[in-house]
């Protein structure tokens, strides 16, 4: 069973042009940089095609983007959770705002996660959804809201009670599950703000896919998790 160590940065790859195939590695290696000049948890998500090469390459922890709950094997244009290991995945994003599922598909998803070992981390789009999602008991919850994704406006400094509540609404179901957050975090003072909100990590994807030197813009925000 994969445990989610935290404080993390997750990096959503997403399918940024210049993180495909060779942009996706090199990313992902200074993912793996960063995590070690900073002793810190670092967990990257590159496009689906980019999974198993990456995971060659890499040894810190690979999520993908999304997988489907489906689970024959003559399927077509899927990517099945059953795959996601032999892909060189701990597990996966599921329920991001621009992937969403429906709250059956969501609770078997999580299930058969949870049945093959792997990480189920969901994307919700504040503290009410994510006190409903925790009752499904996945590995991690991410509050993101979808109106902040990509603005550069934190959550953290934005929408602080979103986040401050969203963590006391999931740990009051299950206190195991691990609360991040995401949406415009950009900085280092955005990552401070949302772990002194309570959140155990953030996710990212803009501010790392878009820096003029994604490898410092990691550097920079993992350090800033630490020692709190
Ligand atoms: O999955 C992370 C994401 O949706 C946040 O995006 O660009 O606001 O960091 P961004």
């Amino acid at each position: 069973m994969y445990q989610l160590r935290t404080p993390v940065l997750v990096i959503n790859f997403k399918n940024y042009a210049n993180l495909q195939g060779k942009g996706s590695l090199e990313l992902a290696k200074s993912a793996q940089h960063a995590a070690k000049l900073t002793n810190s948890n670092i967990v990257v998500a590159p496009p689906t095609p980019c999974l198993y090469f990456v995971s060659k390459s890499v040894d810190i922890p690979i999520l993908a983007q999304h997988a489907d709950a489906e689970k024959g094997e003559a399927s077509t244009g899927k990517f099945p959770i059953f795959s996601l290991r032999a892909n060189g995945a701990v597990g996966t994003i599921l329920n991001h705002s621009e992937r969403r599922l429906d709250m059956q598909t969501l609770s078997n998803s999580i299930q058969q996660l949870r049945e093959l070992g792997l990480l189920s981390l969901v994307c919700t789009q504040d503290n009410l959804s994510a006190k409903e999602v925790a009752k499904f008991h996945p590995d991690a919850i991410a509050i993101e809201p979808p109106e902040l994704i990509g603005t550069g406006r934190a959550v953290s400094k934005v929408s602080p009670a979103i986040v401050e509540e969203g963590v006391k609404s999931v740990k009051s179901v299950d206190p195991s599950i691990k609360v991040l957050c995401g949406a415009g975090i950009t900085s280092a003072d955005d990552v401070r703000a949302a772990v002194l909100l309570g959140a155990e990590g953030v996710l990212v994807a803009s501010a790392v896919a878009k820096a003029e030197s994604p490898r410092e813009k990691i550097i920079e925000l993992a350090r800033s998790m630490l020692n709190y």
